[in-house]
């Protein structure tokens, strides 16, 4: 009987897949990057939250001053301008209902948006900060952040041009990509059915972008509790953001490619559902055979919605990636994960904090970096202003080159130590 209703259930999770061909191959021997113009690492944090959940044994960040009010918030580095809530209320009024409606007229055309504008906002924040580096293209002396592998399958860049290209209509050289990044996924998650998320605004658009960064600063599939705390903390996020953050996976698809160390020919099969775990690796396994990398839903309950069948998923030993699974399996993470499968409000409330927190990971603000025209090319710079400035990128279209047509393959710049 429960192997009827789990093949039933079975069925249900592989219509939420859909199948994509293609397959990841490293472009640049990356090392250990250090990201170029700016310092990476030891980031102070953003201000740690009061928690709703019980938080089990967080992670140590930095002593941070409490939030002055409500209505201010981070950076949390002394002396910079902060982000505020209203940023944009004066300088363009229009900002919150152009992002509100670019987003629904993409979720009506795809119902997967939300989760790729969700993933775009999360890689660009670990990698040099929420500074729109993640949208800059590469040139042919620079390989940019979204050519690296781990980047390939993130999409949906169509969607913050058309918003900045409205933006830039209605309130011409105002609104930042990368506040249009962080304004985009809350409006994904709340559109997708998730909590509404007040963002404050007021960051601007890095100078740089190189790839190797996103090989060091995301995280891994294959990291068990202890890696994700390292590389969250790296960013100034504790052990709770690890778990509310993953949260995100609530809606979205990873490719069989991603999660293949699921499945190994010497060990059994690590999903706690057995069943289920030997049918997605069946479904993999076909795909496999005629060159497919299929896709399978985060959350085995819904692809789309985002609530709190993700925990519910894991609980019911049906994480797809280890990072996932291991949520539930390890006791540091295990009650919270808990928590969340059985009360989506927490859930939310603190999805909304941790969020927040994450837009907050090293931005820039006040005169720092400045605000690009198209979100994907950096704007001419005055070298003798900004004299440590990488030259090799595109200050205009025509510089711009997508690695494969490149007359010359693009440089991996950011790899000295
Ligand atoms: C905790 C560490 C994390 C790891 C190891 C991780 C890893 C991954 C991987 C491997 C995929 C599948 C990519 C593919 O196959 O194309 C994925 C998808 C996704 N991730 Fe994460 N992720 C993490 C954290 C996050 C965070 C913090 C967020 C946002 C809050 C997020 C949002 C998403 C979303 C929405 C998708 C689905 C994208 C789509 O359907 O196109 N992830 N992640």
């Amino acid at each position: 009987m429960k192997t009827a209703v789990t093949i039933g259930l079975m069925i249900c999770g592989l219509l939420a897949m859909t199948m994509l061909e293609g397959s990841v191959a490293e472009q640049c021997p990356f090392g250990h990057a250090t990201g170029g113009g700016r310092k990476l690492q030891q980031v102070q944090g953003p201000t740690p939250a009061p928690m709703t959940a019980p938080a089990p044994a967080l992670v140590q960040t930095p002593a941070l001053s409490p939030l002055p009010n409500s209505h201010l918030t981070g950076p949390d580095v002394q002396g910079k301008p902060p982000l505020y809530f209203g940023f944009y209320d004066t300088t363009c009024p229009s900002f919150p209902a152009i992002v509100k409606r670019q987003v629904a007229s993409a979720i009506a055309a795809d119902s997967l948006t939300p989760a790729q504008l969700l993933r775009l906002f999360f890689h660009d924040c670990f990698v040099m900060g929420c500074d729109a580096s993640l949208l800059l293209k590469s040139t042919v002396s620079n390989l940019a952040e979204q050519d690296h592998p781990n980047n390939f399958t993130v999409g949906k860049y169509s969607v913050i041009d058309a918003i900045k290209a409205e933006l830039e209509t209605a309130c011409p050289g105002v609104v930042s990509c990368a506040d249009i990044l962080g304004a985009a996924a809350a409006e994904a998650v709340e559109q997708a059915g998730g909590p509404h998320i007040d963002l404050a605004y007021g960051r601007r658009d890095g100078l740089d972008s190189f790839a190797p960064a996103a090989k060091t600063n995301l995280p891994g599939s294959t990291l068990q509790v202890e890696g994700l705390i390292e590389n969250f903390a790296n960013v100034g996020l504790n052990l709770t953001d690890v778990i509310v953050l993953s949260g995100g996976h609530t809606i979205g698809q990873a490719r069989c490619s991603t999660f293949a160390d699921r499945f190994s020919p010497t060990a059994p099969n690590p999903f706690p559902d057995t069943a289920f775990g030997s049918a997605v690796e069946s479904y993999c396994a076909e795909g496999n055979t005629v060159g497919l990398d299929r896709r399978m839903s985060l959350d085995a309950n819904t692809t789309t919605a985002f609530d709190n069948g993700y925990f519910q998923s894991l609980v019911n030993g049906r994480g797809i990636l280890t990072s996932d699974d291991v949520l539930f399996k390890d006791p540091q993470t295990k009650a919270t994960v808990t928590l969340f499968a059985n009360d989506q409000k927490a859930f939310f409330d603190a999805f909304q904090e941790s969020f927040r927190k994450m837009g907050r990971i090293n931005v820039l603000t006040g005169t720092e970096g400045q605000i690009r025209t198209q979100c994907s090319i950096r704007r001419p710079i005055d070298l003798t202003l900004n004299p440590n400035a990488n030259t090799d990128f595109a200050q205009s279209q025509d510089q711009v080159c997508v690695p494969a047509s490149c007359p010359t393959p693009p440089t991996c710049k950011g790899t000295q130590q």
